[in-house]
């Protein structure tokens, strides 16, 4: 046979599965039933919504579609079964939505702003890729024709990321907030002090800022070479640009869960304010090294006093219903030896050091209860016993998750072996400095927060899910690109779609088929992936 029949011949062959349109949503979706056929919007298009709360997922359409393909979309109060509709059922659950893309209209049917929003990013994700950048001149914007049906799995789906270690301005932030609203995520959890640095103005404390936030040095290279840069180091968020903040977080259905570290992670308090810890008199620097310091803050009245007014004024900035207080890592090396903890052990009953901690998280656990709000912490709050309203953040492994849970407490499972996005998700010699470990995208996508060792009534407490951008070696959010995505894909499905056999090749070639839309974006993502 010929070169050219045999050519095609392959073409014949191939041009069914060419023209197959890509129905490619991440998180996967809970169903979807392709179509025949495909919607194309044009410029000058109408998007209708049958109930003014859906004004503003059309508008952010509109915007898009203005700002990649220069279309002129205007939004308008309707419900006709034609063109492109938000429409209200309010028999659906509050995250759930479904779409029915025909050749002749896209609907959308929500009962709340929040699914219209989901609806919304599977919309855009069915688009060719360029809407998230720049569409070329002549192209077509169609959407393939198919019926979805959606809702997630988890409540909770959230990022972690630790602007303590670095400061990232508020544009970077924002990105950051950007792209897990793409995803369907809706917790971001912002981790503001830290050991190394204090981020967030505190107007009764001025010295936090002036003081706290800035440290003299930092670590070049890993902190086990112990070399520093000689240069100081600082940054804070003010009131004002939380508050900007979490506006454009809601904005995208994103509650933002601040975090407050105590009693441990604290050092860079001390340096403004000493009479918290162990001595008063003493000169305590910013942190400089990554790590754990054994200087901690003490349960004294005064301590007590000021973390009260610290979250006062943080509750007041973050409406949402969690505030994170930390609880990791608290050394007792101090609170052994001093007078005051023992004392203090004894007049409370107290069994030893790791029931002080637990008093200690029980009073501040009070006094956010009264505020209305839930306490939120990482697993060690379990060690001495565990606050009655707290919720636990699983971060060594699922372990603590699982002992909370069968105590009848909420669970987001946060485990370090899943979802520690400052590991290495590939062989460290080709990949940027890391902290440590092995988290290959696969890994991530592994996890399965149905646990064996959890009765059904049980694993209900397991709220929902949660990867971690720790940045001890995270200098900007370029880097943080670069460990985000795509392991944050990963998380994302692994909080929102159906329970099912976990299929990771599958997984692979959508996250290789959705790379054009993080192209679009610039997105700094890794392609570590591809060569496992
Ligand atoms: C943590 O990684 N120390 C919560």
């Amino acid at each position: 046979m010929k070169k050219t029949s045999l050519a095609i011949i392959i073409l014949l062959f191939a041009l069914p599965i060419m023209a197959q349109p890509s129905y490619n949503i991440i998180p996967a979706p809970v169903s979807l039933t392709p179509g025949t056929g495909a919607f194309e919007v044009r410029n000058g298009s109408v998007i209708q919504v049958s109930d003014a709360e859906f004004g503003p997922v059309a508008e952010m359409l509109a915007a898009r579609l203005k700002s990649s393909a220069g279309y002129a979309i205007s939004v308008k109060n309707g419900n006709a079964s034609k063109g492109i509709v938000f429409r209200k059922d309010a028999s659906l659950a509050p995250e759930a939505y479904k779409l029915e893309i025909t050749s002749s209209r896209v609907v959308a049917t929500a009962s709340t702003g929040r699914a219209a929003f989901y609806a919304l990013q599977s919309i855009l994700q069915l688009m060719p890729a360029a809407v998230y950048g720049a569409v070329p001149a002549g192209t077509k914007i169609t959407i393939p024709a198919c019926q979805i049906e959606d809702a997630p799995r988890f409540a909770y789906r959230g990022l972690m990321l630790d602007n303590g270690r670095h400061y990232f301005p508020v544009a970077d932030v924002k990105r950051f907030i950007d792209l897990m609203a793409m995803y369907k995520m809706n917790m971001f959890h912002w981790h503001l002090t830290e050991d190394q640095g204090w981020r967030i103005e505190i107007k009764k404390y001025p010295l936090l800022t002036k003081v706290s936030s800035i440290r003299k040095e930092s670590p070049v290279g890993h902190n086990r070479e112990n070399k520093f840069d000689g240069k100081p180091y600082g940054g804070f968020y003010t009131q004002d640009e939380v508050r900007e903040i979490v506006a454009y977080a809601t904005a995208r259905h994103i509650t933002v869960i601040p975090e407050i570290e105590m009693p441990g992670h604290s050092q860079a308090v001390l340096a403004a304010y000493p009479q918290f810890g162990w001595n008063a008199d003493r000169i305590y620097p910013v942190r400089t090294r990554w790590g754990i310091s054994e200087d901690v803050l003490f349960p004294r009245e005064e301590t007590f006093r000021f973390l009260e007014d610290v979250l006062t004024e943080v509750m007041d900035l973050f409406p949402g219903p969690y505030i994170h207080i930390g609880g990791d890592e608290c050394p007792k090396t101090q609170w052994k030896e001093s007078r005051f903890c023992q004392d203090l052990i004894k007049k409370e009953g107290l069994k030893d050091e790791h029931e002080l901690q637990s008093w200690f998280i029980r009073r501040i656990d009070r006094f956010i209860t009264s505020k209305g709000r839930k306490l939120l912490g990482w697993d060690e709050i379990l060690e001495g016993g565990l606050s009655p309203n707290a919720t636990v953040m699983s971060w060594r492994g699922v372990k603590g998750g699982v002992e909370a849970a069968k105590q009848g407490h909420d669970v987001v499972m946060s485990p370090n072996s899943y979802f520690y996005l400052d590991y290495y998700q590939g062989t460290p010699a080709n990949e940027p400095l890391a902290i440590g470990g092995n988290l290959p995208l696969s890994k991530c996508y592994e996890f399965e927060p149905d646990l064996p060792e959890l009765t059904e009534a049980e694993t209900k407490h397991v709220i929902g899910v949660q990867a971690n951008v720790w940045t001890e070696y995270i200098k900007d959010q370029k880097y943080a690109e670069y460990m985000t995505y795509p392991r944050a894909l990963a998380l994302a499905e692994v909080g929102w779609s159906p329970k099912r056999a976990k299929d990771y090749n599958a997984f692979k070639q959508r996250v290789i088929a959705h790379l054009p839309v993080l192209d679009a974006l610039g997105v700094n993502y890794a392609k570590t992936f591809l060569k496992q």
